[in-house]
């Protein structure tokens, strides 16, 4: 057993076990809740030069023409922001990461994450929170108009850092702040997405196969509010969302098993708690619980939610709940339930697309996805 799947199963608690003999205090201390959404949601300076200049400034050029024909100020102001990034981008063209330069972005990260322990953040780890960082920066892609995804990581940017379904993130990016500045040749959405990569990696999941080559855009490119999914809603609403960009049934049903991982946090989307009791596990406890658990809605003045009837200390959100009571999505609820292996093979697949989502072909420096090494293989 390698050392993280050890690590992971350490923290499993009464994983297999009926939920009555789980520890409740297994659950992170409710003082360490603390957190809040007021820190700054400002965007920060990219210098994203180099990056630029490696991927080649017909990439750029692109985006200024996309920018030049629009009439707004946000396109003006990014219009001057594509011209000083080519003139930057050329003066900047004398570094060319390789695998090993992204293999030490990855392991800086992976050291971030579990400070969280120290700082008595949440369950004791970032990791939930760096995937959800990565998904909603990816989750926006509109395969019609080919927009939005984890290309140009808009979210560093007001319009999109204010939308409600990015309440909390603030948290990430900041925690991804100075890994930026240590490595200021990655661009956000390869840092974003390597995040979330390393975060499934970390606590004990499938390796997830990666590759760079997204680029930084501008404010101008945020993509409307309203494309990631309201956990308020059921199985129609799952659907046109994650058909819009471009997965099935199955596939969604396995990337919402990221709900292995992190809670529910007040002050940041109204809901509260979290799914598993191993919240810092990768598992299919999700796909477990929601099949064999007793679900009652809670009776609290919150949004409408799901706990479980034996202990009220775990969570369902309505769009989790939907999953098995709709036939087909069920259908895969089983299958992942039975077979953590399956899920795992799957989860990598779709988390791995899902990453790539509104990145040309031509910008990856690689055609073949590359598996980073966990902080166990090192
Ligand atoms: C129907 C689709 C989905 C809905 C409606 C949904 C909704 C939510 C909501 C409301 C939260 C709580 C945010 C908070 O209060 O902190 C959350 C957290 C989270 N979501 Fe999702 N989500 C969906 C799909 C996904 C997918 C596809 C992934 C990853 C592959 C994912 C990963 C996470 C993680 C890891 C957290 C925990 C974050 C933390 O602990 O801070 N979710 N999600």
């Amino acid at each position: 057993m390698s050392f993280a799947a050890l690590r992971a199963s350490a923290r499993r608690v009464g994983s297999a076990a009926p939920l009555a003999r789980a520890s409740r205090t297994a659950l992170r201390n409710p003082a360490f809740r603390k957190y809040s959404t007021e820190a700054s949601q400002a965007p920060k300076k990219s210098s994203n030069a180099a990056l630029f200049g490696a991927l080649g400034v017909a990439t750029v050029g692109g985006i200024a023409f996309w920018v030049y024909t629009s009439n707004s100020d946000s396109a003006k102001e990014a219009g001057s922001a594509v011209r000083s990034g080519v003139q930057s981008a050329k003066a900047a063209t004398n570094f060319t990461p390789t695998k090993e330069d992204y293999q030490k972005v990855y392991n800086r990260i992976a050291e971030i994450l579990d400070t969280a322990s120290d700082k008595g953040y949440d369950d004791g780890s970032y990791g939930p929170i760096l995937l959800r960082l990565a998904w909603h920066s990816s989750g926006t892609y509109d395969k019609e108009t080919n927009t939005g995804g984890s290309n140009y990581a808009t979210m560093r940017f007001d319009p999109e850092a204010k939308h409600g379904a990015n309440n909390g993130l603030n948290i990430a990016r900041d925690l991804l702040e100075p890994v930026k500045q240590e490595f200021p040749w990655i661009s956000y959405g390869d840092l974003w997405t390597l995040g979330g990569v390393a975060a499934i990696q970390e606590l004990g999941g499938p390796k997830v196969p990666w590759r760079p080559g997204r680029i930084d855009g501008f404010a101008a490119q945020c993509t409307p509010d309203g494309r990631l999914p309201d956990g308020a809603l059921g199985a129609d609403h799952i659907r046109n969302v994650f058909y819009r960009m471009g997965f099935n049934d199955q596939e969604i049903v396995a990337l919402i098993g990221g709900h292995a991982l992190g809670r529910c946090h007040r002050d940041r989307s109204g809901f509260d708690g979290p799914w598993t009791f191993s919240p810092t596990s990768v598992t299919n406890e999700f796909y477990r619980l929601l099949l064999n658990e007793k679900w009652v809605w809670k009776k609290w003045d919150g949004p409408k939610q799901l706990e479980d009837k034996s202990t009220h200390s775990l969570m369902m959100l309505p769009t989790d709940y939907a999953l098995v009571q709709d036939k087909n999505f069920k259908k895969w609820v089983k299958a992942y339930a039975d077979d953590e292996q399956l899920w795992f093979k799957d989860f990598a697949a779709a988390v791995a697309k899902l990453f790539e989502l509104g990145v040309p072909q031509s910008q990856f420096v690689t055609s073949e996805p590359w598996i980073m090494k966990s902080s166990d293989e090192k």
